[in-house]
């Protein structure tokens, strides 16, 4: 199919070749509309909004994905929401690989992110662009985010020269937790305005291919969104960032806690686990869980012969 388009037999245009590439596992075969990088741009200057949820395996990952969601993020919220650490700090690069690669195969339309975790791109430049090349290459990202802002603008262009596009994040930056002494809204007097805008301006300026804006005052993120090429993506910054995203868990109540004040519940998966669980429980101590329907069989021949044996068997014992 490749070399037919490449000889035009197709019809192809260069976009038609591209289609067919492999992303990941599975194979784009041009059913729905693939997202890039260029139609989150597109969708900016349209003022269409931008939705993008956090997914951290395989099931979940193609949940969002045939729901038709444009971005899929491999957030290091996973740290807190699949292996249960207090904070995204420890979490490594090869943890973070372990699911990137499961929402990978996943994922057939949205743009896949990943977030590089603390400790990948803070310490060493080149260490950096190495971790963030692993993302693409064994975890079939498209696109990896980095939190911080002016400061980062340099590492971003290195990033963007190995040919990897970047997403920003600037705000509540939950790998800063220490530095900001706990989750506190940011970007509420004026000199942190200030700074908000700044890192908004480097960041795109550095060529971000989205910028992600948590926790700080919408008005802050409506001025940002104003400013900014680049498409901005708000959790916790109100309604007129260019998209949304959340957390997975948050929406379908798996986070065991009070959310946040910008989430909304949309399920409620924990009560629906621990009915079914429950349920499975109270079967098998009944004996009504399996049923002779749920068992298998053995063939009507083997069933005959197997009774002739059990028989002789007995007979011999007497
Ligand atoms: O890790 C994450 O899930 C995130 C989003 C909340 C933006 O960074």
């Amino acid at each position: 199919m490749r070399a037919q388009a490449l000889s035009g037999q197709a019809g192809g245009a260069l976009e038609d070749i591209m289609s067919i590439t492999p992303i990941g596992g599975r194979l784009f075969d041009g059913s729905g509309q693939k997202v890039t990088t260029a139609t989150l741009r597109e969708r900016k200057l349209r003022h269409d909004p931008i939705t993008c949820l956090t997914a951290y395996d395989y099931a979940a990952a193609r949940l969002v994905d045939e729901a038709g969601l444009d971005m899929v993020l491999v957030g290091d919220s996973l740290a807190q929401t699949m292996l249960g650490y207090e904070n995204t700090l420890s979490v490594t690069v090869d943890e973070m690989l372990h699911h990137v690669k499961a929402v990978r195969r996943g994922v057939k339309n949205a743009l896949l992110i990943a977030d590089m975790p603390y400790g990948s791109y803070q310490v060493d430049l080149k260490d950096a662009v190495i971790n963030a090349t692993r993302f693409v290459k064994e975890g079939g990202a498209e696109v990896v985010k980095i939190e911080g802002g002016e400061k980062r603008a340099d590492l971003i262009r290195h990033i963007i020269d190995a040919e990897i596009p970047v997403a920003g994040h600037i705000g509540l930056t939950p790998q800063s937790v220490n530095v900001m002494g706990g989750y506190k809204v940011q970007g509420k007097d004026l000199s942190a305005i200030e700074q908000l805008m700044r890192d908004a301006v480097a960041l795109d300026r550095a060529g971000v291919a989205c910028l992600y804006l948590e926790g700080i005052p919408r008005e802050v993120a409506a001025m940002i969104t104003a400013e900014v090429t680049t498409p901005t993506i708000g959790i916790g910054a109100g309604p007129d960032c260019d998209g949304q995203v959340l957390v997975f868990h948050d929406i379908v109540n798996l986070t065991f806690g009070p959310p946040a004040k910008f989430v909304r519940r949309y399920g409620d998966a924990a009560g629906l686990i621990t009915q079914a669980v429950q349920a499975y429980r109270a079967d098998v101590r009944s004996r009504q869980y399996p049923s002779d329907e749920e068992s298998y069989h053995l063939p009507k021949d083997t069933k005959a012969a197997l009774g002739t044996v059990m028989e002789r068997k007995r007979a011999m014992r007497r």
